[in-house]
């Protein structure tokens, strides 16, 4: 039986724009392409765990639309469990995204949908946690769910990991003793521990000072320069394969979800990294969300240039 990975969080439909670079305010660009791609981050974590080998349920909500269907079906495709998909009536959650020549992106996104999980939603699905050995949870579903999903997977004895994605603001206090892996990027680690991080050096410090807070374990994403672990023995960097980036959208949700499907399946937290990271270098040589998530034959045959 492949490992159970359960995502709590959003679905989102992204509307994608490639310009010569990111407008400034103000600003009107000529595009060069326009996409509607299956996203949020929480679908993105769910169906980079699906194709990296584990077997995976989505918590969350769409809107009854025809963005709706489509994410649901997106999901379906890949065989992922959605009786815990709800349809309530609203639009579904839209992500604006601009990607520019640089592959670097910007985006704006609108929870429609994703602002109906309510900890109330979580008790009617506790059955699909309770059959969970990882849980992931991010932050584009209300804050009062995230925390519920949290504290019922660590009271449940889950592998409980928390991606605080996007983050501007510290997280409630009470949240960190329910989180196993706590796995920001540099802006949301800095936004979490009060401290800038721009270096591997400043990088450990806010990791230290995040595991004083009260998590588990941490893992600040680094982009190209890689991953910095922190246990609050040690701290291990582990840097990124070299590719050429296409579009960084949902790299960090490839990671995530290889990373937990890595871990499920009994690999070692080393080994889970290194997975994760694969998974990712490749997801950003290909355009778009969902369809930029490779399948775990896909990093099998990865060969570091
Ligand atoms: O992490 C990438 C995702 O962020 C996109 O798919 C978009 O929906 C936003 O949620």
């Amino acid at each position: 039986m492949p490992a159970k990975v359960v995502v709590i969080g959003s679905l989102n439909m992204d509307l994608v724009t490639r310009a010569p670079r990111l407008p400034r305010g103000g600003e009107t660009l000529i595009g060069q392409s326009f996409t509607t791609v299956s996203g949020g981050k929480g679908a993105n974590q769910a169906v980079a765990a699906a194709r990296l080998g584990a077997q995976v349920s989505m918590v969350g909500c769409v809107g009854s639309d025809a963005y709706g269907e489509a994410l649901r079906g997106a999901l379906l495709a890949e065989q992922i469990d959605c009786q815990a998909v709800c349809t309530v009536e609203d639009s579904s959650g839209v992500a604006l995204i601009v990607v520019d020549n640089n592959s670097q992106n910007a985006i704006v996104i609108v929870a429609g949908a994703n602002g109906a999980l309510t900890p109330e939603v979580i008790d009617r699905f506790d059955a699909v946690l309770q059959a969970a050995d990882v849980i992931i949870c991010q932050l584009e579903v209300p804050d009062a769910t995230v925390g519920h999903a949290l504290k019922r997977g660590h009271e449940l004895g889950k592998t409980v990991i928390l991606n605080p994605a996007p983050a501007s603001r510290p997280l409630p206090a009470d949240w960190y003793a329910a989180i196993d892996y706590l796995i920001p990027n540099e802006s949301e680690a800095s936004a979490l521990s009060g401290l800038p991080v721009d270096s591997l050096s400043t990088a450990e410090t806010a990791a230290a000072r995040l595991i004083a807070m009260g998590a588990g374990k941490v893992i600040i994403t680094l982009g190209s320069q890689g991953s910095l672990f922190a246990d609050g023995k040690r701290f291990e960097h582990f840097p990124a394969p070299k590719v050429k980036a296409v579009d960084t959208t949902a790299a960090g949700d490839t990671f995530v979800g290889g990373f937990a499907a890595a871990l499920a399946a009994g690999k070692s937290e080393v080994e889970a990294i290194r997975f994760g990271q694969v998974a990712a270098a490749l997801s950003v040589t290909r355009a778009g969300a969902q369809p930029s998530i490779p399948t775990l034959s896909d990093v099998q045959a990865f060969k570091a240039p």
